[in-house]
């Protein structure tokens, strides 16, 4: 009731300040520990909207593993300060209590057979557990008065943002999706709450990972065929870490890829990799 309230408020200052257009209010939704990769989406949001929320909420529900729960940092001062500079407007960062009064909900979103591979595979319900969180905090988040809805999401969790995009689609969800790019660490490694888990050894070993995904990007932008096969031998040939999986996907559909030929159109190299206490994904879009 109180993020509502605010809402309409802060919509009301900018439609009152323009009244020719509609405001629009974006949603981020996050689950804390931010970081730069955090930071990015809370740019776009901002530089594309009137009103900005930010949601901070670790969802048990799409934790398959209690202990990773249990151990997922909580920053949330350090988390209140970066969204104060990154001028973001209201914060949402409900107790557990509040987003599952009756614990764990009865009736879920399912991401049906898109949320059973690839990550889905190791982590069952997992996709299920988000999308259920993020349709409830489409819910609480969502404009009280005339405005458009928008939602940011990292293309780092491409599987989730590919989900996302068809909840959207498949259950009229009035909200627009904005998939913002990747933000890596200057060596490379994409940006995530769980490499503070990665030791010196661990995190050089972890860099084969976006190095071989560069690999196919830089092949796939000059015509060449992608050499999938051996863009795997590389990262099997690094000690320290445990390939899950490395796929040439529809970025839509997540389908496999034929990748012997070169490239129609754009797709989507997926992999994940268990390296030392942390698992690991990244992707990069093929052009
Ligand atoms: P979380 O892991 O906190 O991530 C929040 C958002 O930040 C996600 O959309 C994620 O893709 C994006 N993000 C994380 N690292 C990024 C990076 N290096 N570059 C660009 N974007 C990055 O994803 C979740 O939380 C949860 O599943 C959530 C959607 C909040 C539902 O609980």
């Amino acid at each position: 009731a109180e993020l509502r309230s605010a809402t309409e408020e802060l919509l009301q200052k900018a439609a009152a300040a323009d009244p020719a257009r509609r405001p629009s209010l974006a949603l981020v939704p996050t689950m804390g520990a931010l970081h730069e990769g955090h930071a990015a989406l809370m740019a776009a949001a901002r530089a594309e909207n009137d009103v900005v929320t930010a949601s901070v909420f670790v969802n048990p529900l799409q934790f398959d593993d209690p202990a990773d729960l249990e151990r997922y940092p909580r920053t949330l001062d350090a988390d209140l300060e970066l969204l104060g500079r990154a001028g973001v407007d209201l914060v949402f960062a409900p107790a557990e209590e509040e987003v599952y009064p009756g614990g764990a909900p009865l009736v879920r979103l399912s991401a049906g057979t898109m949320g059973t591979r690839w990550e889905g595979a190791s982590r069952p319900g997992h996709f299920d557990g988000v999308l259920t969180v993020v349709g409830k905090l489409f819910h609480y988040a969502a404009p009280p008065v005339p405005a458009r809805f928008r939602a940011y999401f990292g293309q780092k969790d491409a599987q989730q943002v590919a989900l996302i995009r068809r909840m959207v689609a498949d259950l009229n969800f009035p909200v627009e999706i904005t998939a913002v790019p990747i933000v890596r660490a200057a060596d490379g490694l994409a940006e995530s709450s769980r490499n503070r888990f990665l030791d010196a050894g661990q995190r050089q070993a972890a860099l084969i990972l976006s190095t071989a995904l560069r690999q196919l990007r830089e092949r796939a932008a000059a015509g060449q065929p992608l050499d999938l096969a051996a863009a795997v031998e590389l990262i099997r040939s690094q000690p320290g870490v445990d390939l899950d999986y490395f796929e040439v996907v529809d970025p839509r559909t997540l389908e496999p890829l034929e990748t012997s030929a070169p490239l129609e159109g754009e797709a989507l190299a997926l992999l994940a990799a268990r390296v030392g206490p942390v698992r690991l994904i990244d992707n990069e879009v093929l052009r």
